[in-house]
């Protein structure tokens, strides 16, 4: 950790991690399965470990204690960095998502009231008719891409709760468009190495079109908020009634950021929860009941969703197995140190929430997925930072409790009326930005 000179004075070394090719690095055992990598670099060379992916310098921290480093007490020293830029920036442009510094902290302030309760409560109905419009089309013994239904699911509400529009008649394209940026990001994440922006690349052309369709649709959204008068206030309405004007590029870019935030990782979480609890059918059987106990044969309203305590640790369960934000990146503005550790400007630095959620120093049986583990104890003695599916610090996710609102009530209006029974043994990641499934997630629903 720490090196003495001649002269006797302390000189911090770089961290630990594995013997590495020349030039390339880690970037096999890293690219062939990332989630392995991180938890076995974890395992051997502790919580904090360097490596490097094609001459890129990278260092993953995975005990609570430093991550609260990184996120809280020495936040200043980090930013968004270069990677995570490169990767989201043609999607999310300077929205509050990538900003950074005093335009971030202006852009944050003005968002914040989008996802307060009183926001929430005037929202709840939308969130259970749109997912009821969508279950109406289940029938019973048919196979259904839970997946799918879930993507058209949180996007309607996406839409109509943020911007007080209708995406149905583009359902199929915008998912679709979503879709394909994902996967040219993912693409771009998992190369080996850096290709220059001009060379051609499969998919590319595909991407460009994708990325027209969502800048076309935000820019819709944006001029149909502008003209209605309707008496909702739309976030469109918080961005335009700044003091200081923003340009319709960053509404764009904000319209975009919050569009794909609220879609990817709600449908990433409901989907994921559905599928733990399809394989724990005695956790199942106490999510019917507790449902037929609050709801007595309602769809969930406002004042029920708080009630629905047994889902609730369902969810927060499947958030620490499953976090659709498996690891977060952050860049060193300068030279620092970590855990008495050198970490040279530019690197870039992993938080791991899949390794920490996974440490039997913080869980019993890890890997078994136990709702009941959820107490007020268990809660208070867990140290901060070993759960963290919502990050954490100034940068926490904006609409952590309005997620977790949404999730409930989508699967409390999912699962009143329908048995599920899963069609996949296992589930596998194809983990990219965000913790992608490799395969359609699909079930057969029955009525209750
Ligand atoms: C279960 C669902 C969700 C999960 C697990 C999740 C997770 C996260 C995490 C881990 C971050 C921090 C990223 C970082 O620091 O690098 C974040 C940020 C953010 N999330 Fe979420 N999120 C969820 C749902 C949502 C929803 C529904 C919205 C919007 C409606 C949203 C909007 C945002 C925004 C705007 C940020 C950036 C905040 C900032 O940098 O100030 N998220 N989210």
């Amino acid at each position: 950790m720490a090196e003495t000179t001649a002269n006797d004075v302390e000189v911090a070394t770089k961290p630990p991690g594995p013997d590495e090719l020349p030039l390339v690095g880690s970037l096999k055992e890293f690219f062939e399965d990332p989630l392995q990598f991180y938890t076995e670099t974890a395992d051997e060379y502790g919580p904090v470990a360097y490596f490097t992916l094609g001459g890129n310098d990278f260092v993953t921290v995975s005990s609570p204690e430093y991550v609260k480093d990184v996120l809280v007490n020495n936040d200043d020293e980090y930013v968004k960095g270069q990677q995570f830029d490169d990767l989201m920036g043609p999607i999310c442009g300077n929205g509050v998502l990538l900003a950074e510094g005093d335009f971030w902290q202006s852009q944050r302030e003005t968002l914040e009231p989008a996802f307060d309760p009183e926001t929430l409560s005037r929202h709840c109905q939308v969130m259970t008719d749109y997912t009821q419009r969508r279950m109406d089309r289940w029938t019973s013994g048919e196979e259904r891409s839970v997946y799918e239904d879930l993507m058209y699911t949180t996007l309607e509400i996406a839409g109509k709760v943020l911007f007080d529009f209708d995406v149905r008649p583009l359902d199929g394209d915008i998912p679709a468009a979503m879709e394909t940026v994902r996967d040219y990001v993912a693409r771009r994440l998992w190369r080996p190495v850096e290709v220059p922006e001009w060379m051609p690349m499969p998919g590319k052309r595909e991407y460009r079109e994708a990325l027209a369709l969502i800048d076309e649709t935000a820019y819709t959204i944006i001029d149909e908020a502008k003209a209605s008068d309707s008496d909702q206030q739309t976030v469109i309405d918080l961005l335009l009634d700044k003091d200081d004007p923003l340009s319709r590029q960053q509404i764009r870019d904000e319209v975009f950021t919050l569009l794909l935030a609220a879609h990817e990782n709600t449908t990433l979480s409901a989907t994921y929860t559905l599928q733990l609890l399809a394989k724990n059918p005695y956790a199942m059987e106490k999510v019917h009941a507790e449902l037929d106990d609050v709801l007595d044969g309602d769809a969930p309203t406002f004042a029920d969703i708080p009630r629905l305590t047994y889902l609730d640790k369902a969810l927060t369960e499947s958030l620490r197995l499953y976090p659709p934000v498996y690891s977060m990146l952050r860049e060193t503005k300068a030279d620092t140190t970590l855990a008495g550790y050198a970490i040279p400007e530019g690197t870039t630095v992993s938080c791991q929430q899949w390794a920490i959620h996974r440490d039997s120093t913080f869980y019993d049986d890890p890997l078994s997925y136990r709702p009941e583990r959820w107490t007020d104890e268990f809660e208070e003695r867990l140290p901060g930072f070993a759960y963290f599916p919502f990050g954490g610090g100034p940068r926490r996710c904006i609409a952590s409790r309005f997620a977790k609102f949404e999730v409930k009530a989508i699967l409390a209006t999912m699962l009143r009326n329908w048995e599920l029974e899963t069609t996949l043994e296992k589930i596998e990641f194809k983990p990219s930005i965000s913790l992608r499934p490799d395969t359609d997630v699909t079930m057969v629903p029955t009525p209750r």
